[in-house]
C-alpha cells in the first residue's frame, strides 16, 4: 500500500483528517504514532492478504500437458474463489491461443504480451487482460491472463546483468492482487523456464505415462535442484503429474508403478490426469475441461488437485500398491 492509499484509509477508517506529511512524520520517528492510530494500523496490516503463490508447469518435453494443467488449474482456482493470474511463457503460445483464439493477434498489436514485460522491461500490470474484460471479438477470459508471442523466442538471445530473475522482479508487485499465479512454461530448459522457476514458490511436473518421457524426468528434475541452490531456494517440487494416463494399458501402469519407485521418494507422484476425449472437445469449443466438464473424471482430477492447493491439505497421490494390484490382476 502506498502512502498516499494508506492516508485515506486511516482516515476513512477512524474518521480523522491526517496528511502525508503527518503520516511521514510518525514513519520517521519525529513524531509518537497516537495509540489509537497504532491499533488501526496493526489491524489493516493483519487484514492485508498474503502474497500470491506462483505455481510454475515445468518439462522440456512438449506435449505432455502443461498447457491443459496450467489452463485447467487456472480455471478451477479461479472456480473456489481465487483471485488468479495465468502468466504464458512459452513462444508458441498455445494457452493464450486456446483463451484468445484470433484476439491473441490484436492483443500482441497492442502491445500486451510478455514480449513488453521480458525483453522491453514493461510493469506485468501493464499488459494484464482482466478477467472478464470483453476483446473485441466478443471473448474474455475467465481468470486475469498475461499473453504470450511467437516473439518471445528472442529471449534466449538476450543476454543482461540478473536476466534470470526479471519475472521474479515483475511478478513481485502484483503479487497482492492474486491469491494464486499459474505459470505455462515452454517445453525447453532454456531462460524462459529457468525464469519461471526462479520466480515460483512451487513447481509442478507433468509427465505422459509413456517409458520414454519418463525418463526425461531427471533432466527438468537436475534443473530444479540447480535453480533450488543458485536462484531460487524457496522453491518447492510439488509433485509428478502423470498424465494422460490409460487406466487399461498394461504399460501405463507400469510406468505409473516405475515413476513412483523411482522418483517417489524425491517428489511425490500425484493422481494421474486420465487420458480422456474430453480435452481435444472442449479445445475445440475454445473451452477448459473443469468448466466445459466439470463431472468427467478427468476434471475431478484437477479440480481435487486445486481443492488441496487451496486449502494447503494433502495433495491426491498415485496409489502405487493400487496400480500394482490392478496390473496383477490382468
Ligand atoms: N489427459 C489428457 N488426455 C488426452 N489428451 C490430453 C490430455 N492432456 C493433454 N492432452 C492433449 O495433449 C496435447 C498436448 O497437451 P499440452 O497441454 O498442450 O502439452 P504441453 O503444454 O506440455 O506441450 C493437447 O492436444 C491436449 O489437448
Ligand atoms: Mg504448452
Amino acid at each position: 500500500m502506498s502512502q498516499f492509499e494508506l492516508t485515506i484509509e486511516l482516515n476513512a477508517r477512524i474518521g480523522r483528517k491526517y496528511d502525508k506529511p503527518k503520516i511521514s512524520r510518525w514513519e520517521n520517528g519525529r513524531e509518537p504514532v497516537p495509540a489509537d492510530v497504532e491499533a488501526e494500523l496493526n489491524k489493516m496490516i493483519a487484514k492485508q492478504p498474503p502474497d500470491a503463490r506462483a505455481i510454475v508447469l515445468a518439462n522440456q518435453k512438449g506435449g505432455v500437458g502443461k498447457t491443459t494443467s496450467a489452463l485447467n488449474l487456472a480455471c478451477a482456482l479461479t472456480r473456489l474463489g481465487k483471485r488468479v493470474l495465468l502468466i504464458d511463457l512459452d513462444p508458441q503460445a498455445t494457452a493464450t491461443a486456446g483463451l484468445l483464439a484470433d484476439q491473441a493477434i490484436e492483443v500482441y498489436r497492442q502491445g500486451k504480451t510478455m514480449v513488453q514485460v521480458i525483453l522491453r522491461g514493461t510493469p506485468l500490470s501493464e499488459i494484464i487482460i482482466p478477467e472478464g474484460q470483453k476483446l473485441s471479438g466478443g471473448r474474455s477470459t475467465p481468470f486475469d491472463l498475461a499473453a504470450s508471442h511467437i516473439e518471445l523466442s528472442e529471449t534466449d538471445s538476450k543476454r543482461e546483468p540478473g536476466f534470470d530473475v526479471v519475472l521474479r522482479e515483475a511478478l513481485q508487485p502484483n503479487r497482492q492482487r492474486y491469491d494464486w499465479v499459474i505459470l505455462d512454461a515452454p517445453p525447453n530448459l532454456g531462460m524462459l523456464t529457468w525464469m519461471a522457476l526462479a520466480a515460483a514458490e512451487e513447481v509442478i511436473i507433468p509427465v505422459r505415462t509413456e517409458p520414454y518421457d519418463t525418463m526425461g524426468v531427471g533432466l527438468i528434475l537436475g534443473t530444479i535442484n540447480k535453480i533450488q541452490r543458485r536462484l531460487n531456494p524457496a522453491l518447492r517440487l510439488t509433485g509428478i503429474l502423470p498424465t494422460q494416463f490409460d487406466r487399461r494399458k498394461s504399460v501405463d501402469r507400469e510406468v505409473l508403478e516405475h515413476l513412483v519407485a523411482s522418483i517417489g521418494s524425491r517428489a511425490p507422484v500425484l493422481s494421474p490426469v486420465p487420458n480422456s476425449a474430453v480435452f481435444g472437445h472442449a479445445s475445440r469449443d475454445g473451452r477448459i475441461v473443469v468448466e466445459a466438464s466439470p463431472s468427467s473424471s478427468a476434471a475431478m482430477v484437477y479440480s481435487n488437485l486445486a481443492k488441496a492447493i487451496a486449502n494447503g491439505t494433502p495433495l491426491p497421490r498415485t496409489d502405487a500398491a493400487l496400480v500394482a494390484s490392478e496390473a496383477a490382476e490382468e
